[in-house]
């Protein structure tokens, strides 16, 4: 059987740290919406593990939806524009949205997004991210809930990837860079 850390250099955030934020964020954002219903969108594929364990343990009236937007690509490099892959199933008008992002790096996905749904008059928007790479930004965005600030490595598990593999694994990790050195990540 393969094993599938071999291409890994370290585990930073565990499974278990990871659901133990994912409630305190649930909890969070169940009591900044008391008496409000919200519409949780999950922004395909990346976030799909942390949105499951988040709307899970929301106590409201959730309703869920899903986007696809595209950004890196097959690539640790970032692009600047974004395309929509896969659009709401419904529209948003008076709707408290929160966004549900795997991590938020140079900002330029959420910004694009966030630019794009104001556009439809949501009651309001809020951004959800499991992780949060600082360090990297090249706009001004913020996340409202953020799981954990990482360092500026490539990170790979719990939902993120790369080029497509990696998604399954359990934790939060630090990808061995002999991986990608032919696709060195430009800061
Ligand atoms: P941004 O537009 O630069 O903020 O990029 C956001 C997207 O880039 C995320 O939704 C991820 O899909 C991807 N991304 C950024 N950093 C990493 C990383 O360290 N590992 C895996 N994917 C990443
Ligand atoms: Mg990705």
């Amino acid at each position: 059987m393969k094993d599938r850390y071999a291409d890994i250099k370290k585990v930073l955030l565990t499974g278990e740290e990871i659901s133990k934020r994912t409630t305190e964020i649930a909890a969070e954002i169940t009591r900044d919406y008391a008496g409000e219903e919200v519409l949780v969108v999950a922004i395909l594929r990346g976030a799909v593990m942390f949105f499951a364990e988040l709307v899970k343990q929301i106590d409201l009236d959730v309703r869920m939806d899903f986007m696809a937007v595209s950004s890196y690509g097959a690539s640790t490099v970032s692009s600047k524009e974004i395309k929509i892959n896969k659009d709401l199933a419904q529209p948003i008008e008076g709707l408290n949205v929160i966004i549900v992002e795997d991590i938020i790096d140079t900002g330029h996905t959420l910004k694009s997004l966030l630019r794009l749904l104001w556009t439809r008059n949501p009651k309001s928007i809020k951004v959800c991210a499991l992780l949060d790479k600082p360090s990297r930004r090249e706009v001004e965005l913020e996340g409202d809930y953020v799981g954990f600030e990482v360092p500026n490595e490539f990170v790979v598990g719990y939902g993120l990837d790369y080029n497509e593999k990696y998604r399954n694994l359990p934790d939060v990790c630090v990808l061995k860079e002999s991986v990608y050195k032919n696709d060195i990540p430009v800061v």
